[in-house]
């Protein structure tokens, strides 16, 4: 059987045993594309989460990383929610722990904590907000002016949300995601000289977000074709731009979407190295092993879950 029966066959049985199941395939726009071209919803992380409180499914499979199915579980505690591989993990939310958290806010007690959504639920249960990429700005703006605010764990999302708002009195944890953070500015310089016409999208966990603002307040790249987006936005970007070339700063695993919706463009990744490997543990057998055999389910312990749940759906409400 070549490769491609074996996947329409994979991809056959995984649709029988969704119905069976009553489930819902979510996926993030970083998966593998297989993966991505089975997903009842596709999307960034702001809108996987509020797709898990808007379904009817008993069964919500997450082709994502932990804390994505963590959220999910936080938020549809009567739904089984489960991850394909328990192996798929993030090196941003592996950057801090509840116990340096705990030490974070005894140092500044009166401090309101914004929590990226990449971070365990124990973490999430320590916060006041969680936000994602898409939200962290408005819910920034949300929080009063004279409020000192703890913003973690990503040092170049924060730094974004500081610039864009303003605010002195934000501290920033110093964690990175590893795939982001590689992503240098000499990698988008280089790219920008073979393609000057590009338009380029960064996302704000990137290690060049930060010289990308700075570069474009400067002038050295062009400020009316410099974005620094979401996953969710870069896609919508990408669609609704008249441009057709793009270099793009993230994941490469976006890049699948991009193609599939605008076949007549060309999307170049700023660093082809940039691949998550936790994203790209979920394959297609394990989401059919995931269906028939009901794993691996993801819970959270009801306290946690409980304290978490107030900044989760605060993420949801903003922006
Ligand atoms: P978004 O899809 O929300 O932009 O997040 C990117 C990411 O790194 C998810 O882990
Ligand atoms: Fe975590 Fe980075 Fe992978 Fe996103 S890309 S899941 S932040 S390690």
């Amino acid at each position: 059987m070549s490769v491609i029966e074996m996947q329409s066959r994979l991809v056959e049985e995984i649709q029988e045993w969704k119905e069976k199941r009553n489930a819902i395939i979510l996926a993030h726009n970083y998966e593998l594309p297989e993966v991505q071209d089975i997903a009842d919803v596709l999307g960034d992380s702001l809108s996987l989460a509020r797709a898990t409180v808007n379904t009817s499914a008993d069964v919500i499979v997450f082709c994502g990383v932990h804390f994505m199915a963590e959220t999910a579980a936080i938020l549809n505690p009567e739904k089984t929610v489960l991850l394909p591989d328990l192996e798929a993990g993030c090196s941003l939310a592996d950057s801090i722990t509840v116990d340096q958290l705990r030490a974070w806010k005894a140092q500044h007690p009166s401090a309101v904590v914004v929590a990226y959504v990449n971070t365990t639920a124990e973490v999430k249960a320590e916060s006041d907000y969680c936000c994602t990429s898409s939200n962290a700005v408005d819910i920034v703006r949300s929080i009063p002016e004279d409020k000192e605010i703890l913003f973690l764990p990503d040092m170049f999302l924060g730094s974004f949300v500081k610039n864009e708002t303003g605010r002195d009195n934000m501290h920033i944890w110093m964690g990175e995601c590893h795939v982001h953070a590689g992503i240098a500015p000499h990698d988008v310089e280089d790219v920008l000289k073979q393609h000057p016409k590009a338009e380029l999208l960064v996302h704000p966990e990137c290690g060049c977000s930060t010289s990308s603002m700075y570069l474009k307040s400067e002038g050295v790249l062009p400020k009316d074709k410099t974005y620094i987006l979401s996953t969710g936005n870069m896609l919508k970007h990408s669609k609704n731009s008249m441009t057709d070339e793009f270099i793009v700063a993230t994941e490469v695993g976006i890049i699948h979407q991009m193609e599939k919706q605008n076949p007549e463009k060309r999307f170049v990744p700023a660093n082809p190295k940039a691949v998550c490997p936790y994203m790209k543990m979920i394959t297609l057998e394990k989401v059919l092993d995931a269906l028939k055999e009901n794993k691996h389910i993801i819970t959270v312990p009801s306290e946690t879950a409980k304290q978490a749940s107030l900044a989760i759906e605060r993420m949801i409400s903003i922006g």
